[in-house]
């Protein structure tokens, strides 16, 4: 271990990266207040049943990939892997359950012990939103369109939108009655993870990447051909919904997602710009009952990795829009003045402006190149003497005009040009 690195899966941010980081987060502000949703903020560990009742006890997520432990009271807590169960958790206590829509959104840190690769994270950042309480196709269809556009203002191009549908409740039994029959035959060849998913989550060997698995998956039946009318229509419905609203998408019947709340439509976004890890945002319908409730909450949201956002735009070399700022550097000659100089740039900084300062004691020269490294527009420059004429000397460091302006006046020099 190397005490200066994080742990594995981890990073710091330095500040030159933050305004990327800034821009996502402005952006999901902007875009999702267009759209009525305001931001929630949920704890960042929550009761273990949490996660495990809702993303389900098959998943990969519960099974694997959780931070859980004791804490000093007994309590069996894990580090949120996801956003929406806990915000469900939360969202118990309002009118959602009972109907009302609502429509939140957040930003943060989750937490899943994954094999760290390039855009595979233990601690990685999501933006995502959840629009709980109805239950309709145009519902699920304005959130995707929600989507689309938020990745538009990230001026992420070339994303491509893949969709599903996992059915209602009552949907499931018939469907993995159907893919049960159906792998039955060939899963003696299949790889070890389908064969453990063949008993307890099924769902998931359609979307396995392993290469032995790849052909019984291509032939598999349609889940869909097993559900209910209703069911159908609801899906049709929703691809009607995107053809009028000009959104391009595929029909991909492998995806079924790899969390357990899912019902109805489900969705991707992938981008080649990634590499192995391709989805940069996932989500669908859904359907929660979270720990000491028997009541289901109904909504449909998404989630996007915020580092997998940053590494497409990157890739596209998306050009954020230039923040800059200007300074004023106030450099002073003798102790005296530096002390002066120490209570203006605080005045001047609560008056709204931009002001460096040399706190060491440092050379007029030195402090002049300190001043030329960072972006400085104007210096003001004070020693004894200037202190005794009441005047401070004010350069522009653009046309390097010096000019001595009365203490009283430097307010309005400074803002004047
Ligand atoms: P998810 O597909 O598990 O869905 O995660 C959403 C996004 O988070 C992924 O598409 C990916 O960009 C990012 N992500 C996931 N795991 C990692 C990781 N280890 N490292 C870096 N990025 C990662 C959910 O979490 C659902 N809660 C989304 C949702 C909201 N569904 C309905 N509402």
């Amino acid at each position: 271990m190397s005490s200066y690195l994080p742990p594995p899966g981890t990073s710091d941010i330095f500040p030159d990266e933050i305004p990327r980081w800034n821009f996502i987060e402005s952006t999901a502000h902007r875009v999702f207040s267009l759209y009525g949703y305001g931001e929630i903020r949920t704890p960042i560990f929550e009761y273990s049943e949490v996660f495990k009742k809702s993303i389900g006890q098959d998943t990969e997520v519960v099974q694997k990939e959780m931070y859980s432990f004791e804490d000093r009271g007994g309590r069996e807590l894990t580090l949120r892997p996801e956003g929406t169960a806990g915000v469900m958790r939360a969202l118990m206590k309002t009118e959602a359950p009972n109907g009302l829509e609502t429509r939140v959104f957040y930003l943060g840190p989750m937490f899943r012990g994954e094999r760290p690769a390039a855009g595979r994270k233990r601690q990685f950042h999501q933006v995502g939103v959840e629009n709980v309480g109805k239950i309709s196709p145009e519902h699920d269809t304005e959130c995707i369109s929600m989507l689309i556009y938020f990745l538009e203002e990230l001026k992420i191009t070339g994303a491509k939108l893949l969709i599903n549908t996992r059915g209602a409740e009552e949907d499931k039994a018939p469907a993995e009655k159907a893919l049960k029959e159906y792998f039955s035959g060939f899963i003696s060849s299949m790889c070890p993870d389908c064969k453990e998913r063949f008993n307890k989550n099924i769902w998931r060997i359609l979307d396995c990447k392993g290469a032995e698995c790849q052909e019984p998956i291509r032939n598999a039946p349609d889940v869909k051909d097993f559900f209910t009318q209703a069911s159908k229509e609801y899906f049709n419905k929703v691809v009607e919904l995107l053809k009028q609203q000009g959104i391009e998408f595929e029909i991909d019947r492998r995806l079924v997602r790899g969390l357990d709340y899912y019902q109805h439509t489900v969705f991707e976004i992938t981008h080649t710009g990634l590499g192995g890890q391709n989805a940069i945002a996932g989500g669908g319908r859904y359907a929660i009952a979270v720990p000491g409730s028997s009541k289901y909450i109904y909504g449909v949201g998404f989630a996007a990795g915020m580092e997998r956002l940053i590494m497409v735009q990157d890739a596209l070399k998306v050009q954020l829009p230039i923040h800059n700022p200007e300074f004023i550097f106030v450099a002073s000659l003798g102790q005296i003045a530096k002390e002066k100089n120490f209570l203006l740039s605080s005045e001047l900084r609560m008056k709204g402006m931009n002001v460096l300062m040399e706190l060491e004691d440092k050379s007029m020269k030195a402090q002049m190149r300190s001043a030329s490294k960072n972006n400085v527009s104007k210096v003001l420059i004070r020693g004894e003497n200037e202190i005794a004429r009441d005047i401070i000397i004010l350069k522009d460091m653009k046309t390097g005009i010096q000019s001595e302006i009365p203490y009283a006046e430097i307010f309005n020099a400074l803002q004047s040009k």
